[in-house]
């Protein structure tokens, strides 16, 4: 028992279980009881099977895998034997050999109408013939062919009546109107006139005068049926409306599959790694900068080749028009003495003369003339122009949208350039902003801040993360701490840059940040102007006075140029109010640097006898746990260990808090771990005292 068809609207029922394999996968509809006539049935089958929907990129875009597209095959089915899906290899085709005959038709049949006379040549007609019944069989096809709709494309209509029904309703009489055999009609109409032709002919030795005067009208006649047949084939080119959807289409396709293209090089490039972390990461964004380069190149084309196609089709309106005419001596032909020339030649100077107003607004080799030369080359100035003014804007939108945060940064910089002119900043003044902005931006700008506002939360938090990874490694109090706090924290942080010799706080301030140094030296300035140490990358400095809610208790000054992470004072007791271990941590490491700048350690959050002990209590029982964790060496570490360890390592070192590193009475030796170094400072020991 298959999928049925629900009422009128072709949506699919599933019913009972047999409809579901056990693993969720829908099980095909059987095939209708009966006896089978072999051929015919393999004749069907095989037609039905390239009306259903293959796991084609446009597919796979509507139904995202391959179990909802085998739904889909039971939907379609179920609608009907002889309903094509928009995403079967049939229309994929179909679309692709409209898409080759429309181009042809597009540019055939303006200069076959323009200029060639012999309308009813043979050539001619087979191609017209041909073409129109392709066109009229793309009615019927369309007919028959699933409707994606725009707002809700995952349900693609299937019900004959109501695709009928849309197309009849959007594209059904531009289509018709286009496709109708002009031509057929014109030979039926030329035979009747040669018909009667040969009849008055005949009867010519009965009425000789009354002949005569008819051919001369019939002379008349046919010329203007030439031109009005002329006129009307033209009514051919509305086929372009069926060129910009089937082209939007494969667009849409092909951006698809550019989408494709990086989700399978994504999934290759976390797989491999591990093996070549840096490698692939170039690789990849060398494939993501290219593709998005041919994206950007193969729409600049599209638009060329449309410029192309309007230039080609003024070119042969303007010769057009003069011929309908019968040539006037004023008209641009006659001037140019072109009426006998052959097509190429004319076709070429009447597509000068289009681009000519189409590029550069000029009249081509001679003024107009007559008034309708005039109006044509007003009307085709008026359309080249908005053509090309569409053209550059859009090539320009497109090249711009290629490096817009390079753009961005451009315009920034020359906007502080003008604003530093017009406050007239000194020189120098001038100069570090100048370099500011160089080392702040590195030449691109982006508004960081509305990119992750725009994010889901998991993913902000994911990409804040990924982009302090560099900070949180060297960091030995992050890198050491729980993973929870560490993201905590690094998603409160904010970039900031300072240049040497900024003073990034001032000794006696009130505090309202700290910072963490991800790469830089700063030097701690004592009141009295002396260098009390220098920190680097992987340090942090300005807890001591968010943690007392005192006054700054020394000067930091930049020494190079420094890239800080900031941690405004308000996030900071947020954090630690949720981790009080990481608070009395970086109290331990506050109260020896106080001590260290020869300044009372009990300022630090009045460090009282019950909250050592307490920190002394987890040291101990941290301690046990890591006997007891290396007496079993296959449980893994304990949850808190690693925000501890180096509290462990503390206790070790003779039951007291940690100390910085630079301090000489911890030696390497000593070190029962290299996570120890996780409340200490590398520069501590870089830049000893
Ligand atoms: P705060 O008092 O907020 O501002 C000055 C900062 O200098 C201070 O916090 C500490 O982070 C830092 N600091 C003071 N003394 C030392 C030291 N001896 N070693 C490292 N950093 C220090």
């Amino acid at each position: 028992m298959g999928a049925r068809a629900h009422g009128s609207t072709g949506k699919v029922h599933f019913g009972g279980l047999d409809e579901v394999s056990l693993y969720g996968t829908p099980v095909e509809a059987a095939p209708p009881p009966g006896p089978p006539d072999p051929k015919s049935s393999f004749l069907k089958n095989q037609l039905q099977a390239l009306f259903q929907p293959t796991d084609n990129k446009l597919a796979m875009k509507l139904f995202g895998s391959k179990k909802a597209l085998m739904k889909e095959r039971i939907r379609q089915k179920a609608a009907g034997h002889w309903v094509i899906h928009p995403c079967s290899s049939f229309r994929f085709y179909w679309d692709l050999c409209m898409l080759l005959l429309l181009v042809a038709n597009l540019i055939i049949l303006p200069v076959a109408i323009s200029f060639f006379n012999d309308d009813l040549s043979t050539r001619w007609i087979a191609f017209n013939c041909l073409s129109d019944t392709i066109f009229l069989i793309d009615i019927v096809v369309n007919f028959r062919t699933g409707i994606m709709q725009q707002d809700n494309s995952e349900q693609v209509i299937l019900d004959p009546k109501l695709i009928a029904k849309h197309y009849l309703r959007t594209w059904f009489f531009l289509d018709l109107i286009s496709s109708i055999p002009l031509d057929y009609i014109f030979l039926i109409f030329n035979q009747v006139n040669k018909y009667c032709r040969v009849f008055f002919n005949a009867a010519g030795f009965v009425m000789q005068d009354f002949s005569e005067s008819f051919q001369i009208l019939h002379a008349g006649r046919a010329l203007r049926i030439l031109r009005l047949a002329k006129l009307l084939s033209l009514v051919r080119l509305l086929r372009l409306s069926r060129l910009v959807r089937y082209v939007s289409q494969w667009e849409e396709v092909y951006i698809l599959q550019n989408l494709q293209k990086k989700r399978t090089e994504r999934r290759g490039r976390l797989s491999s790694e591990q093996a070549s972390k840096k490698k692939g990461y170039t690789k990849s964004n060398l494939i993501f900068k290219f593709l998005n380069m041919a994206s950007v190149f193969m729409r600049i084309f599209n638009l060329i080749c449309m410029m192309l196609l309007i230039g080609h089709w003024s070119g042969c309106l303007q010769f057009l028009v003069p011929m309908l005419q019968g040539f006037p001596s004023n008209s641009w032909v006659a001037i140019n003495e072109l009426q006998e020339a052959f097509w190429l030649e004319q076709y070429s100077w009447a597509l000068f003369k289009a681009m000519s107003h189409m590029l550069c607004i000029g009249y081509g080799r001679f003024p107009p003339q007559s008034l309708t030369d005039m109006w044509l080359t007003m009307l085709s100035m008026i359309s080249g122009a908005t053509c090309y003014a569409l053209f550059l804007g859009h090539a320009t939108n497109l090249i711009q949208s290629l490096d817009s945060s390079r753009r961005q940064y451009r315009e920034k910089v020359k906007q502080v350039e003008e604003y530093m002119a017009y406050r007239k900043l000194p020189r120098e003044m001038r100069q570090r902003i100048t370099e500011y902005f160089e080392h702040r931006y590195q030449g691109k700008f982006f508004d960081e801040e509305l990119i992750l506002g725009e994010l889901s939360e998991k993913l902000r938090e994911d990409v804040i993360n990924y982009n302090c990874r560099s900070l949180v490694a060297s960091v030995p109090f992050f890198a050491n701490a729980d993973s929870n706090f560490v993201s905590d924290v690094v998603t409160k942080l904010r970039y900031e840059v300072f240049q040497p010799g900024d003073i990034i706080i001032k000794e006696g301030t009130i505090g309202s940040k700290m910072y963490f140094i991800q790469e830089g030296i700063v030097d701690i300035v004592m009141a009295n102007g002396e260098v009390a140490t220098s920190l680097s990358d992987g340090s942090y400095f300005g807890e001591i006075c968010l943690l007392t809610n005192a006054r700054r208790v020394a000067s930091v000054r930049a020494e190079t140029y420094c890239n800080l992470f900031s941690l405004s004072v308000d996030h900071f007791n947020a954090v630690l109010d949720q981790y009080p271990l990481m608070r009395r941590t970086m109290e331990s490491v506050a109260a020896e640097r106080l001590n260290k700048i020869g300044k009372n350690p009990n300022l630090v959050a009045h460090r009282s006898e019950e909250d050592a002990g307490s920190i002394n209590a987890v040291v101990v029982a941290l301690a046990a746990e890591a006997e007891h964790a290396s007496r079993s060496p296959d449980r893994g570490p304990p949850s808190l260990g690693l925000a501890l360890r180096p509290l462990q390592a503390a206790a070790f070192l003779g039951q007291r808090l940690p100390r910085p590193k630079s301090d000489n009475n911890v030696s390497a030796d000593h070190d029962p771990q290299p996570l120890a170094r996780g409340f200490f400072h590398k520069s501590d020991a870089a830049f000893p005292q």
